[in-house]
């Protein structure tokens, strides 16, 4: 953390370029040409949208007063109730809250459940925004592993073992971020015996449920459809139909009636603070939700069809694709070749020279090296075109 005169320690994190931003700053300079395949921004990456519907469905003459409710208008709420039903699960659109992302969401949740210097513990490797989101809220993150072996597991003796006197809450996420792993049906009773015996919350970012991969393993997709602990399922527009910048989240309630109660009367006062949900989108959710089918079936046709590409090419290489059971990230397992915590450092920044820019696995906090992570949304052409360009780079020398 780095200090400030009258600004908070929280807000001291480092801002400095790395080795990696440096080197594709002086790459793009030089006016050299960049494959991203860290793009994950499912509207840069030339899928076909339908650009009219949407224009139509954000217009509404409604939009024009503003009478908000701190969890989100009703008919709003009614949409994303409707749409969890298409997944097979009924939810009371009271047991919703709307907000404006995920990390929106997280924001919300996090005071709701902790006190300053509180911990909550995350899977490893997941998401980075976690360390980010916590510490702004002077909470702590502590962490359980994710271990793989053919396929990623939950490793419910470390998570018990990580439970310490001020943890408050359990984040699942499930499929996670870059693994793809969904949690199974075992390891979510496991994990709900553990949140009842610790009193703790649990709070399942399922923003990736939609997008199965072929061959992954079936899991809970809503842990917020049981009613055993305080349960916390988030999703959103972000992921759910490919439109983040709509800014539309939402978070379902579920728990014990007493405990949900409170929590919800809880959470309706915090978000009442911040009204941060804008009213256009939430006067579109009906229109939007309903669009979301076919710009789902397309980015799954992408993410799909680029690991099905990734999976033919990395047969016979020295690098191994890890399985997953659906997200929108592919794992490369790629061969150590030197001191600790200098393959996936080495590799990135040859492969910036190689004009193909890639996540090194300790971004996500990979427990060892060396791991490369590549979104699987850019279009085919980029796709092939980079990643041919890691497994060359991964070769073994001859
Ligand atoms: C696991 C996970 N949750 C949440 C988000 C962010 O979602 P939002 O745009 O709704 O904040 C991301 C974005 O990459 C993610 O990977």
């Amino acid at each position: 953390m780095v200090s400030c005169g009258v600004a908070s320690r929280r807000s001291g994190f480092p801002r400095g370029e790395n080795a990696l931003t440096q080197a594709l700053a002086a790459r793009r300079a030089a006016g050299g040409a960049i494959i991203d395949l860290t793009e994950s921004n499912p509207t840069r990456v030339g899928l076909e949208d339908p650009a009219a519907a949407l224009a139509a469905a954000m217009w509404d003459a409604r939009s024009l007063v503003y009478a908000p409710d701190p969890v989100g208008l009703p008919a709003a709420r009614a949409a994303v109730a409707a749409d969890l039903a298409r997944r097979g699960h009924p939810v009371d659109p009271d047991r919703i809250v709307l907000t404006a992302s995920t990390s929106d969401a997280y924001g919300l949740l996090f005071k709701l459940l902790c006190d300053p210097g509180d911990d909550l513990l995350v899977p490893r490797p997941s998401y980075p925004l976690f360390d980010y989101l916590a510490t702004l809220e002077g909470v702590h993150v502590a962490h359980y592993p994710l271990l793989y072996a053919a396929g990623w597991q939950l490793d419910v003796d470390a998570v018990r073992a990580a439970i310490g006197p001020r943890t408050r809450a359990l984040v699942v996420v499930s499929p996670n971020n870059p693994t793809g792993s969904r949690i199974s049906e075992d390891e979510r009773r496991a994990l709900v015996g553990l949140a009842r015996d610790h009193e703790l919350a649990l709070i399942a970012d399922e923003v990736f449920a939609d997008y199965d991969l072929p061959g992954g393993r079936p899991g809970p997709d809503l842990l917020a459809a049981h009613d055993d602990v305080l349960t916390f399922s988030l999703g959103g527009l972000s992921k759910g139909a490919g439109l983040p910048q709509l800014k539309l989240g939402w978070i379902i309630c579920a728990g014990p009636a007493a405990a949900r109660a409170e929590a919800q009367a809880r959470l309706a006062l915090i978000a009442d603070s911040y009204l941060a949900v804008a009213t256009p989108v939430q006067h579109a959710a009906p229109a939007l939700l309903a669009l979301a089918p076919a710009l789902r079936d397309a980015i799954r046709a992408r993410t799909q069809g680029n690991r099905a590409w990734l999976a033919r090419a990395c047969a016979g290489t020295a690098c191994t694709l890890l399985a997953a059971d659906g997200g929108w990230s592919a794992v490369l397992r790629v061969p150590v070749d030197g001191p600790a915590g200098t393959t996936e450092e080495r590799l990135a920044l040859e492969l910036v020279q190689d004009g193909v820019l890639v996540h090194p696995g300790y971004f996500f906090d990979f427990a060892s090296e060396a791991f490369l992570v590549v979104s699987l949304l850019p279009a085919p052409g980029d796709f092939q075109a980079g990643t041919a360009r890691v497994l060359a780079r991964c070769a073994p020398p001859s």
